[in-house]
């Protein structure tokens, strides 16, 4: 299908998936259900189009497009208007899934008034139906939620985080560490997350918290046994510079693909193999006359 026509009606699409919009209460239906939710990131209007034709349930306008997309180093640099940017984009796209935006670092780290009012940015100017926060932000997460605003909570490796952190390393390694996770995931449910995102963490305290917790968990590099599972739309598809972490499986080689398609545009273009006749306009036959005249007789003539 292409990315600029859009199918017309409700029902399922060509390969299958049902048009129905996700929600937030579908989601946790889901969870109820024990039906694994998928989730991707997107961050143009070409990939998300895809990913939601594709079925994806959640499209995330995730802050790693800092470095994927940008270029930094991490994901510290990315601003508010960046964000909304391409949160725009991507809600240009997205007509099934739902669309999460994820807030920058800086943008509700100062008071709660402030990551709200950031935060009502990202649904009235960029058409995200839920923002997304890293860390145990209890009170600005019921604040949120006071304000009608769909959230996504996220902790164990806390990109945002990487400074204190020390660099991204697998969190809730000891005892202590698993019981205060498991306290902040149980905190932010309770303080209306609609679903939490658990990066970095053992497979057992990732079970252990999904099986628990109220709401549903998205994991990425946190095993097999979350309600769902979250990638990076250029870890999936081969199109990142540096070697990929241990969760990512890797399901094309886009980045090859791209390559050899420029290779080969470029060498019919040093080799006048492109455009081809075919690929190029001509003028009506009548112009054409017209100009063979003027050039026979030095003058412009009626034919
Ligand atoms: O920014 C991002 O892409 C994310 C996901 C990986 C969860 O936060």
């Amino acid at each position: 299908m292409s990315v600029t026509n859009f199918p017309g009606g409700a029902g399922s699409s060509d390969s299958g998936v049902s048009l129905q919009k996700v929600t937030m209460p579908a989601l946790a239906e889901m969870k109820r259900q024990g039906k694994p939710i998928c989730a991707l990131t997107a961050y143009d209007y070409s990939s998300a189009r895809i990913a939601d034709e594709a079925g994806v349930d959640l499209i995330l306008v995730g802050d790693s497009l800092a470095m994927v997309v940008l270029g930094h180093e991490n994901t510290m640099a990315v601003t508010v208007d960046e964000m909304l940017h391409h949160t725009r984009a991507v809600s240009r796209a997205v007509r099934r899934g739902l669309l999460v935006a994820d807030m920058p670092f800086g943008s509700y780290h100062g008071t709660v008034g402030e990551g709200v009012a950031n935060a009502i940015r990202f649904i009235k100017e960029a058409g995200a139906e839920a923002v997304k926060i890293e860390g145990a932000r209890i009170e600005l997460m019921r604040a949120l939620t006071e304000a009608e605003i769909p959230v996504v909570g996220h902790l164990g490796l806390t990109p945002q985080s990487i400074h204190r952190m020390g660099g991204y390393r697998v969190q809730a390694r000891t005892a202590d560490a698993v019981l205060s996770l498991r306290a902040d995931a149980h905190a932010l449910a309770e303080a209306g997350a609609g679903l939490l995102v658990l990066e970095g963490v053992p497979r057992e305290v990732a079970a252990a918290i999904t099986a628990d917790l109220p709401i549903p968990t998205i994991g990425i590099g946190a095993g097999p046994d979350c309600d769902g599972q979250i990638l990076v739309f250029h870890d999936l598809v081969g199109l990142t510079f540096a070697p990929s972490a241990k969760f990512v499986r890797r399901y094309a080689d886009a980045g090859a693909l791209i390559r050899t398609a420029i290779e080969g545009y470029r060498k019919d273009v040093q080799q006048r193999a492109f455009p081809s006749d075919e690929e190029s306009y001509h003028l009506p036959e009548a112009v054409r006359r017209v100009l063979d005249a003027t050039e026979k007789t030095g003058t412009l003539r009626k034919v």
